[in-house]
């Protein structure tokens, strides 16, 4: 049975995600920062009918809980064939170049950026014992740097510094992880 890591997955795309991968046959670690939202879903997910399902602590801006999570999920298996770097934060709204606070960067630069490292380097030993391995880091069109430059884009007026800022550089870091 194919396994996978889901960051953030106690709710939104990330608990969805999960849904559909526990349909199509895979076991499931969903990834929570908080134990008990983690439990909880687990909890949904049985009541539903799957239970090829599991919860993880996993806090993508604490290496302590990363390198735990990655301890735990060892213990139950040799080999994760999916990592779905989920969790992501946007940091509140608006966002203006001028008046964004740089702690507003760091503070969401951490979660979709360095978390997206952290828990990719921590998971990346697992990962290449499978035999077709794969990393989804979840973007968004909407921190595209070619639609932002584009005035006939839909959403072209609708700029703000920090989230997109911190999805391109995930964009970027994707890439070099591809090559
Ligand atoms: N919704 C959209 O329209 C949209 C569009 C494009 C891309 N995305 C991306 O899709 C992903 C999921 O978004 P969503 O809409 O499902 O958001 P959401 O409902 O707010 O869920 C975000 C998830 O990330 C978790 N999370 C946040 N910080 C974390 C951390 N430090 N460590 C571990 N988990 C953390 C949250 O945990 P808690 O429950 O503890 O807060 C939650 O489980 C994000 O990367 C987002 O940028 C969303």
């Amino acid at each position: 049975m194919k396994k996978a890591l889901i960051t953030g997955a106690n709710k939104g795309i990330g608990f969805e995600t999960a849904k559909k991968l526990l349909e199509n046959g895979y076991f499931v670690f969903i990834g929570s920062r908080n134990p008990e939202n983690g439990r909880l879903a687990v909890q949904k997910l049985n009541e539903i009918g799957f239970e090829n399902v599991e919860a993880i602590q996993l806090d993508v801006t604490d290496i302590a809980s990363v390198k735990n999570a990655r301890r735990e999920i060892g213990n139950r298996t040799e080999v994760l064939d999916v990592l779905i770097n989920n969790a992501g934060i946007n940091g509140g709204f608006p966002q203006a170049a001028l008046e964004a606070k740089a702690e507003t960067f760091q503070k969401v630069m951490d979660t979709n950026l360095y978390g997206v490292v952290r828990v990719t380097q921590a998971f990346i030993d697992l990962l290449k014992k499978s035999e077709k391995p794969r990393i989804v880091n979840v973007s968004s069109s909407g921190c595209s740097l070619t639609l932002h430059c584009d005035p006939d884009w839909i959403y072209y007026s609708h700029k703000a510094a920090v989230y997109p800022a911190s999805k391109a550089a995930m964009n970027m870091y994707t890439i070099n992880l591809a090559y």
